[in-house]
């Protein structure tokens, strides 16, 4: 099947994947209304077609997370990317490298921080979910720091974690083992499990030393779940701003209110997000809050998004209505598995021509002339 956009990716990945990794990526938590929510979102705006007014081929770099990167978007958190691709990580960060945007490292991850500056290199982030246990925690930070990570997130929307349908159906997170079902599944997707297989039974590198929370990367999933720390609060922001002399993001943030407390905790920028619709189930799609809460902190803090982003037009309304950047999700962990590190380049190809043919429709130079027309170039769309 010929891939022409990212919903293509996702079919692809389904076809590739055992269906309790796909189900993981795609799915949402409770009925999924937010995860439905973020992409009907995009559908409340509208962009202005201006006609002959640009002649020249649109620059799409801009300015966010304080450097100049070649794309409006990046490669934000995703956890196990090395579940659905042997080596997954790496790859994702090589294709990221190559586009000359970041990428984010999860906590959840298969590869460690150290591995990924070794083997990938470029403009390395990573995502911190603080753990109940401050040793480990500490571990995590001092090998971002080793490994040169100069923006730091820290997710505040998953101290519980939501149910997720699928996943509880799949024992996704709850079995330490495979289960008879998840073999099967496994068994019927050969290209996904030898190219698993070639790179060794996955474990979690960032746990080497530490032997309690098991052996293989199931098992250290359901242990990691349990070990999030539930009575995170403003205090461990406080804490973590002290300790962390870089860049700190805010990662879940979906309020006015709870955007001026991070900028005033210290956050150099928060990143507006639901989780991709994978936690608090029934909140309101990203996109329709980014407007109120640029109004309430815009200027005094960066402001990112992410939620649903699968086409070149929805970063367009996202940089029209005031968000310096967008992070992928789904979009990028389906081309992953769907095919590697190529695949990861083509889903960023794919939105990269989208966006310059969008802008240049919309009459417009660049992303950084996108950015300062503002809400002159959305409207509302007509109910
Ligand atoms: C499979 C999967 C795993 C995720 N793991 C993490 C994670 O470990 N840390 C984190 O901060 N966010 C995580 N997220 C959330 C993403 O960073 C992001 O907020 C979300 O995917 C955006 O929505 P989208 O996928 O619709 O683009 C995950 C999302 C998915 C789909």
């Amino acid at each position: 099947m010929t891939i022409v956009n990212i919903d293509d990716m996702r079919d692809a990945a389904k076809r590739r994947l055992p269906k309790i990794f796909f189900d993981y990526i795609d799915g949402g938590s409770f009925s999924e209304s937010t995860l439905r929510a973020n992409r009907r979102g995009f559908d409340a705006w509208t962009i202005e077609q201006r006609v002959l007014a640009s002649g020249r081929v649109p620059d799409l770099s801009t300015s966010y997370f304080g450097g100049r990167h070649a794309l409006p978007f990046m490669l934000g958190p995703v956890g196990f990317l090395g579940l659905y691709r042997g080596g997954g990580e790496v790859l994702a960060a090589r294709a990221a490298a190559a586009a000359a945007i970041p990428f984010c490292l999860s906590t959840f991850s298969i590869a460690s921080i150290e591995t990924l500056a070794r083997a990938a290199g470029g403009d390395l982030h990573f995502q911190l979910y603080m753990l109940d246990d401050k040793a480990l925690n500490e571990e995590l930070l001092a090998a971002a720091t080793a490994a040169r990570v100069a923006t730091l997130y820290l997710t505040v929307d998953c101290t519980v974690t939501a149910i997720r349908e699928r996943d509880v159906r799949n024992a996704f997170r709850s079995a330490r083992r495979p289960t008879p079902a998840m073999l099967a599944s496994m068994l019927s997707r050969p290209g996904w499990l030898f190219d698993l297989l070639r790179h060794g039974m996955p474990a979690v590198e960032a746990l080497k030393a530490h032997p309690e929370f098991g052996q293989g990367a199931l098992e250290q999933a359901v242990n990691l779940s349990r070990r999030m720390d539930r009575t995170v609060s403003w205090a461990e922001v406080d804490w973590l701003r002290g300790r962390w002399p870089g860049r700190l993001v805010i990662k879940g943030v979906l309020s006015r209110e709870d955007a001026a407390r991070a900028r005033d905790a210290g956050a150099d920028a928060i990143v507006i997000s639901n989780h991709g619709g994978r936690q608090l189930d029934g909140v309101a799609s990203t996109i329709s809050v980014l407007p109120e809460v640029v109004e309430h902190v815009g200027g005094t803090v960066e402001v990112l998004i992410d939620g649903g982003f699968r086409r070149g037009a929805d970063i367009v309304k996202a940089l029209a209505l005031g968000a310096s950047g967008v992070l992928l999700g789904r979009a990028y962990a389906f081309a992953l598995a769907a095919g590697g590190e190529a695949g990861v380049a083509r889903a960023i190809d794919i939105l990269r021509t989208e966006l310059a043919i969008t802008l240049a429709l919309m009459g417009l130079d660049s992303i950084d002339v996108l950015k300062a027309a503002g809400t002159s170039v959305v409207r509302r769309a007509p109910r």
